[in-house]
């Protein structure tokens, strides 16, 4: 499932923008919450970059993609406190795997919202594993060119918290990686589930 993530699985972790990027989001990951001690869900984690960063200090990571292969390269890990799932979210898989069924302290998701078919849906699913005060945090490329519609601005990311009923911690640039074209910047979101 999923070629075309598959086809970046074997080189994802020896690419210095991705490293970098996952670096960065893992130390601005504590502007809004320190991942020590608590049970996360990675969605969208890919080969494990900032799961096996906050799998140091956090009690147990679930990491969720719909690449194998991704999945694959995590899994060879073998990280003590990580369990690993491919899946595509929706309501029926919610309903199949156990995993779906928890309910985290955090949600985190890297560099996965601009790929989503449905962004908003997959908020209003991903609100349900969260525990009553629980937080969702994406890092997403901010977005830089009118004409783009997966990239992401505040206003995007504010009117879709809003919308599915997430209060909003912060929005905010959190950091850019260095390209030929020049830095790329990278706008973080971060709300939480109230009721
Ligand atoms: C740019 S990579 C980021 C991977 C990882 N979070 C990281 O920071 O290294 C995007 C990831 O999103 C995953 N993805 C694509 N479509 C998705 C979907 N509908 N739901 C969840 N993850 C998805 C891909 O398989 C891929 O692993």
């Amino acid at each position: 499932m999923n070629e075309s993530w598959d086809d970046y699985a074997e080189g994802w972790d020896s690419n210095e923008d991705v490293i970098s990027y996952s670096d960065k989001a893992f130390r601005t990951l504590f502007e809004v919450v320190n991942p020590e001690g608590l049970l996360i869900l990675d969605f969208g984690c890919g080969t494990g970059l900032l799961t096996e960063r906050m799998a140091i200090t956090a009690d147990r990571i679930v990491a969720v993609d719909p690449s194998e292969k991704m999945i694959s390269v995590l899994q060879n890990k073998q990280l003590s406190n990580v369990e690993t799932l491919i899946a595509v979210l929706s309501e029926e898989t919610i309903k199949t795997y156990d995993l779906f069924r928890s309910k985290y302290d955090v949600i985190v998701a890297s560099s996965v919202c601009s790929f989503l078919p449905d962004y908003e849906g997959t908020l209003r699913l991903l609100k349900t594993l969260l525990k009553p005060n629980g937080i969702f945090i994406q890092w997403d490329w901010l977005k830089s060119d009118e004409d783009n519609d997966s990239d992401f601005n505040k206003e995007r990311i504010e009117s879709a918290y809003q919308r599915v009923g997430l209060e909003i911690l912060s929005i905010s640039e959190a950091f850019s990686i260095e390209s030929e074209e020049g830095p790329m910047k990278v706008i973080m979101g971060a709300a939480r589930k109230t009721l």
